[in-house]
């Protein structure tokens, strides 16, 4: 770790955070929660008890170390925060005191030094905004790779080149006048020039909206952290995947990050976004890859890449990892029971029913929506979706009781409904997958509601 980038947490302990805030809310960071993990990571069968182990490698200030604890504070598990920075690690265990959490261990080294000391094997690391600012990352992804158990996951977010445009020529157009300044002075310099920033800079555009430049222009270390790091490095979405198999790892499935969507892998998806039949057919031809380095130019919104990793050999997840998220449409292995991992509100099956034949709009109070014809069928085919009842018998439940009208074989039509209606829930992560008795925590922000479109 560089002298320069170990002076630069000292001073700016990254994100800016209140232990004082611990009483009011809980962060969540999206790509480490627990159903995700499961789902995309452990194909939806890893059972989590008090043998599970989470490494946070790099863990700043403690939002995914507060959220991992908290998850596994029941369960039993543990987790290991792993920080070079002793001003981030006195902010990171200040929020873990307030909340009364027992299962962190705090280590204060870098990921090679922690790796050397052969550490008993993960089951999830959480590798965030970390390794483009390694002066080796591979190295650091192979470090980190070292210390995850065979079949276990990691969630590793780094920037996304593409996205990041604007800040590379931001950078360029700075690099003349930061010589001769120390970090405070190149930062009251990037605070006075975002003061004056005019409305076509590329910066106001960045992640998609004017909500990223105003975080930034909030608080010292965003602005640091994105503007002036001495040492960082961007990855398009092909450099994604090198990254991942350089260290023997295979890319199990992108997701969200916070600030970005928790329903990140949505923007990889290339019937999200082009509309032209004639050229979607085209692209969908293509490998999964180049579908998804498609998105990340079209949609030109995507300045970080979050995603899960899994040892190649490991059965990557619950739908078959390579084809899934491009084709859509793929049912997760017959022994797992899909689950509304964002919960429909209590008016939801009967508003499907009352607006039968109608077209509806289904959203979760984030900005995700899909549209759709329901009724009485639908619903009960959605209300049989509860987390115990397996693919099998889902597919059982809908030939005796919903096609049993139908003169023909069903077994086929069943498997394409429910693998059509299980597309259309999992394309925001509505639904997720797992053994009947595993992991299914649901999300504890959002919830379905269905209105007339
Ligand atoms: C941008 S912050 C990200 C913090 C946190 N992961 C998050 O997402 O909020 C980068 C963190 O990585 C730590 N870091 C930098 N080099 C490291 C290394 N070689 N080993 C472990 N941590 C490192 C820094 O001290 C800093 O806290």
């Amino acid at each position: 770790m560089s002298q320069k980038v170990r002076e630069l947490y000292e001073q700016f302990p990254y994100p800016l955070r209140d232990p004082r805030e611990e009483k009011e809310r809980l962060l969540m960071p999206p790509m480490d929660t627990l159903s995700r993990v499961n789902h995309y990571g452990f194909g939806g069968r890893k059972v989590v008890n008090d043998n599970f182990r989470a490494l946070v490698a790099g863990g700043g200030t403690g939002d995914a170390m507060i959220w991992l604890a908290e998850q596994l504070r029941d369960a039993g598990g543990t987790v290991t925060y792993l920080e070079p920075s002793l001003a981030s690690t006195k902010v990171a265990s200040a929020r873990a005191e307030a909340r009364g959490l027992e299962n962190v261990t705090y280590v204060n080294a870098t990921i090679s030094d922690f790796a050397a000391s052969k550490p008993d094997g993960f089951d999830y690391i959480n590798c965030a905004g970390v390794l483009h600012h390694l002066e080796d990352p591979e190295e650091g992804l192979r470090d980190l790779t070292m210390v995850l158990k065979p079949e276990g996951v990691m969630g590793v977010m780094v920037y996304g080149e593409h996205g990041r445009l604007a800040v590379t020529e931001w950078r360029k157009m700075v690099a003349p006048l930061l010589p001769e300044k120390d970090l405070g002075a190149q930062l009251a310099m990037t605070r006075a020039l975002l003061a004056d920033l005019p409305d076509d800079n590329m910066l106001l555009k960045m992640g998609g909206g004017q909500g990223f430049i105003k975080g930034l222009l909030e608080n010292d270390p965003e602005i640091v952290d994105l503007l002036l790091h001495p040492v960082e490095c961007a990855y398009d979405v092909h450099g994604v995947y090198d990254f991942a198999a350089s260290a023997g790892l295979k890319v199990a499935a992108f997701t969200g990050f916070f600030g970005f969507g928790g329903t990140g892998k949505a923007h990889y998806a290339i019937e999200n976004l082009v509309r032209d039949q004639r050229i979607l057919r085209e692209l969908a031809t293509k490998p999964l890859r180049d579908q998804q380095s498609f998105c990340e130019r079209f949609s030109g919104a995507m300045p970080l890449h979050a995603f899960y990793l899994t040892k190649a050999k490991a059965k990557a997840k619950a739908e078959d990892a390579d084809d899934a998220q491009g084709a859509g449409g793929v049912l997760p292995d017959a022994d797992l029971a899909p689950y509304f991992f964002v919960r429909p509100n209590e008016t939801f099956f009967d508003d499907l029913i009352a607006l039968s034949g109608q077209p509806v709009l289904i959203e979760d109070g984030s900005g995700n929506a899909i549209d759709l014809t329901g009724g009485p069928d639908l619903a009960k085919l959605l209300s049989v979706f509860d987390g115990t009842r397996t693919i099998e018998q889902l597919i059982a439940v809908l030939c005796d009781e919903i096609l049993d009208r139908q003169p023909i074989d069903m077994n086929q039509i069943a498997a394409n409904t429910l693998g059509a209606v299980w597309a259309l829930f999992n394309k925001f992560d509505w639904m997720l997958a797992a053994l009947p008795n595993g992991w299914q925590q649901a999300d504890q922000q959002r919830t379905l509601s269905v209105r007339k479109l």
